[in-house]
């Protein structure tokens, strides 16, 4: 581990992930990147460079990427792991761990998260406010899990899927990779086609 902290994004995810590493109190400094120049600071904390300028501070930092596209945010981090910059997770003080986790790297679990046991939670996941994940999920890379999401035990969520804010996941139910689900959405059975979901329960709306 590094002295300083580089977080990639410094918008409302970047102010949200910069929160948890100020109270995980474990970097002496703490900076961002981003590519719109017009930001000079974010919640006061300074703006060192653009995203390119990451590979200059490898030696110095260690990596955050905070942007809410999980696309983005995989092709980012992908990058700096390829390179050898030392990318790392981002757990909340107040959120509640579970036993027998895997937390993979890039992964930010944020303030009142509730985690139980037993569960793998993949790389550069967003992991957001209140969300609760029973045991034995499984929550595969880059999935963006949003605030007060629900998912009972035993779910599957494929990569790269982003569960809307206050959406409910029932016991044993797999969501494929690439898949949208809109707020307050419940999901009672296996979806396995990507694609964009909503209401109660669930329904397809992009075709
Ligand atoms: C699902 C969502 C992405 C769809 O956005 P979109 O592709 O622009 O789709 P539209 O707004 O054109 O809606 C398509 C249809 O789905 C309905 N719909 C959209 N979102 C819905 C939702 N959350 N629940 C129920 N119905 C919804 C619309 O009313 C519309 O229905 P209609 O065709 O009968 O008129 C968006 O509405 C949504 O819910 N986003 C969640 C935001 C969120 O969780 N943010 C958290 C950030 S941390």
């Amino acid at each position: 581990m590094k002295d300083k902290l580089i977080i990639i994004g410094a918008s409302g995810h970047g102010k949200v992930v910069a929160d948890i590493a100020i109270k995980m109190n474990k970097w002496q400094s703490i900076a961002f990147l981003d590519d719109d120049e017009s930001i000079k600071t974010s919640m006061g904390l300074e703006v060192i460079g653009k995203t390119a300028d990451a590979f200059t501070y490898k030696d110095e930092a260690d990596f955050f990427v905070a942007i809410g596209s999980n696309v983005t945010r995989e092709k980012i981090q992908e990058k700096l792991i390829e390179e050898g910059l030392n990318v790392v997770s981002l757990i909340h003080p107040s959120s509640v761990i579970g036993t027998d986790l895997e937390i993979g790297i890039g992964t930010a679990i944020m303030a009142g998260v509730v985690v139980n046991g037993s569960t793998r939670i993949g790389k550069g996941c967003i992991i957001n406010t209140s969300s609760s994940l029973d045991h034995d999920n499984v929550i595969d890379d880059y999935v963006h899990i949003s605030p007060g999401v629900r998912t009972a035990g035993n779910v599957r969520v494929g990569k790269g899927s982003w569960i809307g804010i206050g959406s409910v996941v029932s016991n044993n139910v797999n969501i494929c990779s690439d898949c949208k689900l809109g707020a307050g959405a419940v999901v009672v059975k296996d979806i396995t086609e990507p694609g964009t979901y909503v209401g109660v329960p669930v329904r397809r709306v992009d075709r």
